[in-house]
């Protein structure tokens, strides 16, 4: 089912663990994640970066909420980082009420005027919007954020931006990176739990690939409650290609398809077991679930329930 991800991510936090967003390019990547999430009874997110946007557009939208509507699971689709209001534009045009406007890239005053006026805009078309403080280093969708330009989140100018903004879920730069980690990740969890005192939307932590499980638990414990996942899946995608392609002289095009399907799913399984995910779905189809969503004007999107572990911070 089409769920928001309000509700995904508030149901997470409420029970201590968290949503996996996995980037997706094209039909093989869909139903990847939505099998590997249906297979585990899990929650999940498709995202569409603004580059997949542009090469897929509309299709490619349609296609992500028609997966996600007959999805025996709860899936929320979302737009990630996006620098330009065109994009976003385009997405809640075309039906995602779920996006991340990026004003990372640009100096603090102009990422808060930026997020300000964007989150308005998502919000009169009933989106939730995630936004970025700070800046995470690393490449995703072309761009590249060296590591010296990198700014790690700031809990106070963090409590401000949430408070001017009015966003609905705030991504942190504590050492995490986007793309593969050139040396063993090193996450700032005093840093974190400022963050998670400072503010009190559900906290969001990109890079996740190459994240090791006991970083990806504390974490979790800490208030991470969506991590962005793409590198890891494009890469199983890629290699299940090469070999596929190197071991038959004449591939048929489905085999080599399927074969990709399969590798991503088997790396996105894994990823939703190590946030907490699996076996979580019901959770968030209640009428506890359906109560909560109506009641914050989201219709019959997805819901909540209260139950399971409490949270500890
Ligand atoms: P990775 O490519 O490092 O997994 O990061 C993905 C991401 O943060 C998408 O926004």
């Amino acid at each position: 089912m089409l769920s928001s991800t309000r509700d995904l991510l508030e149901t997470a936090r409420r029970n201590v663990y968290a949503i996996g967003a996995f980037n997706i390019y094209n039909q093989e990547g869909v139903r990847a994640v939505v099998t590997a999430a249906e297979t585990l009874q899990s929650p999940a997110m498709l995202q569409i970066h603004p580059g997949s946007l542009k090469y897929g557009g509309s299709g490619l939208v349609a296609l992500c909420l028609e997966a996600a509507r007959s999805s025996s699971v709860p899936i929320a689709v979302h737009l990630d980082h996006s620098t330009s209001a065109s994009a976003i534009q385009q997405a809640l045009t075309g039906g995602i009420l779920s996006i991340m406007a990026d004003g990372s890239p640009f100096p603090y005053s102009e990422n808060l005027a930026f997020t300000r006026e964007m989150t308005k805009l998502a919000h009169s078309h009933g989106a939730t919007v995630e936004a970025e403080i700070g800046r995470i280093s690393g490449t995703e969708d072309g761009w590249t954020v060296e590591e010296k330009e990198a700014l790690m989140t700031d809990p106070d100018q963090a409590a401000e931006f949430v408070a001017a903004t009015k966003v609905d879920f705030l991504a942190v730069t504590i050492g995490n990176v986007h793309g593969e980690y050139r040396s063993q990740p090193r996450l700032d969890f005093p840093r974190l739990a400022a963050i998670r005192k400072s503010v009190d939307v559900p906290l969001v932590l990109h890079g996740a690939s190459g994240l090791p499980p006991q970083m990806i638990d504390k974490s979790i414990e800490l208030g991470v409650s969506k991590f962005n996942v793409n590198t890891e899946v494009r890469q199983a995608y890629v290699q299940s290609l090469k070999f596929e392609l190197s071991a038959t002289k004449t591939p048929d095009l489905v085999d080599l398809m399927n074969s990709g399907i399969e590798a991503m799913q088997k790396v996105i399984c894994e990823k939703l077991q190590l946030f907490g995910s699996a076996g979580k779905a019901h959770l968030h189809q209640s009428p506890y679930a359906e109560m909560l969503a109506i009641k914050r004007g989201q219709g019959r999107q997805g819901g909540q329930r209260k139950q399971g572990r409490q949270r500890s911070y």
